[in-house]
């Protein structure tokens, strides 16, 4: 039986072990976190984590990392780290490490999770971990370690961009006269369906993101009216300003201090 320590049982490794719950249930799930009492692992010691468990998940703040590192045990398992920003050189070269970037939607199986490994990972490790992610989601591996920082921008804070321009749709529609739980679904399934429609686009025959938009656009219409001023360079900058904030948040995360 495969068993997974989470050492650090917050937010995002409550996502993780909720979504393991229903996707993997055979894996054991074993937990270590003085102020959590995570109803959905087994509570056990960091020695006991660190002696039964495949592989331990570091699931604390980037600022915890170097005080839970140094708590560990000398002998312990393969760490699979979701600490946004930390390079994988601040941890043990001498064991298999992976850098994790997942997102909060792994909760219901429609998460992105980014791997990538240190050089003390062999292939079994680099495919035990691959497995774990993959029932909660799209999993990509990475192999250029500086790509993470641009991932954890556009995936791992992504679902809090997404909301914000979910809420601002809504708030329009709100302002328009409908009432707020009716414009939340307009907005919300309108979202879903757009992506939908993006990951199958071959299906519907339209190569480019262009082409999609081209589709709703009738001349002199609705949408048209709308896309001129989405369409503003002021639009595409502010959103381009929002991820590049993330990303240089992502480096003086993991920047010497
Ligand atoms: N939230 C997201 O959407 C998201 C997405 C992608 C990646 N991440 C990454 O996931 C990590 C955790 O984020 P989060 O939002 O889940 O944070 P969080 O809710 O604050 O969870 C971190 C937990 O770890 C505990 N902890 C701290 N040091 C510990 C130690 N040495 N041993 C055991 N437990 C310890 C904390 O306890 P205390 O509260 O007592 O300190 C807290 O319960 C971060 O590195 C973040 O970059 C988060």
């Amino acid at each position: 039986m495969t068993v997974v320590g989470f050492m650090g049982l917050g937010t995002m490794a409550s996502a993780i072990i909720d979504g393991l719950k229903t996707a993997a249930p055979d894996i054991q799930r074993l937990g270590y976190d003085p102020y959590s009492d995570n109803a959905h692992v087994e509570h056990v010691s960091i020695d006991d984590l660190c002696r039964r468990s495949d592989c331990v998940v570091l699931g604390m703040k980037p600022k915890d990392i170097t005080a839970a590192l140094a708590s560990l045990p000398d002998a312990h398992p393969p760490l699979i780290s979701m600490a946004a920003g930390i390079p994988l050189n601040q941890y043990p070269i001498a064991v298999p490490v992976c850098r994790v970037m997942p997102n909060l939607a792994v909760r219901i199986h429609a998460g992105v999770s980014a791997l990538c490994f240190n050089e003390a990972s062999d292939s079994t490790f680099k495919a035990f971990a691959c497995r774990l992610f993959e029932p909660l989601g799209l999993t990509v591996t990475v192999s250029d370690e500086d790509h993470m920082h641009t991932i954890t921008a556009l995936s791992g804070s992504g679902p809090a961009f997404f909301y914000r321009i979910i809420q601002a749709f809504a708030n329009a529609g709100v302002q328009a006269g409908l009432s707020e739980s009716v414009a939340l679904d307009l907005v919300t399934q309108t979202a879903l369906g757009s992506a939908k429609l993006v990951q199958n686009h071959e299906a519907v025959s339209m190569a480019t993101l262009d082409a999609m938009v081209h589709a709703v656009c009738s001349p002199g219409g609705t949408t048209a009216a709308g896309i001129q001023t989405f369409d503003t360079e002021t639009m595409a900058h502010q959103l381009q300003t929002v991820i590049q904030a993330a990303i240089d948040r992502s480096k003086a995360l993991g920047a010497p201090s």
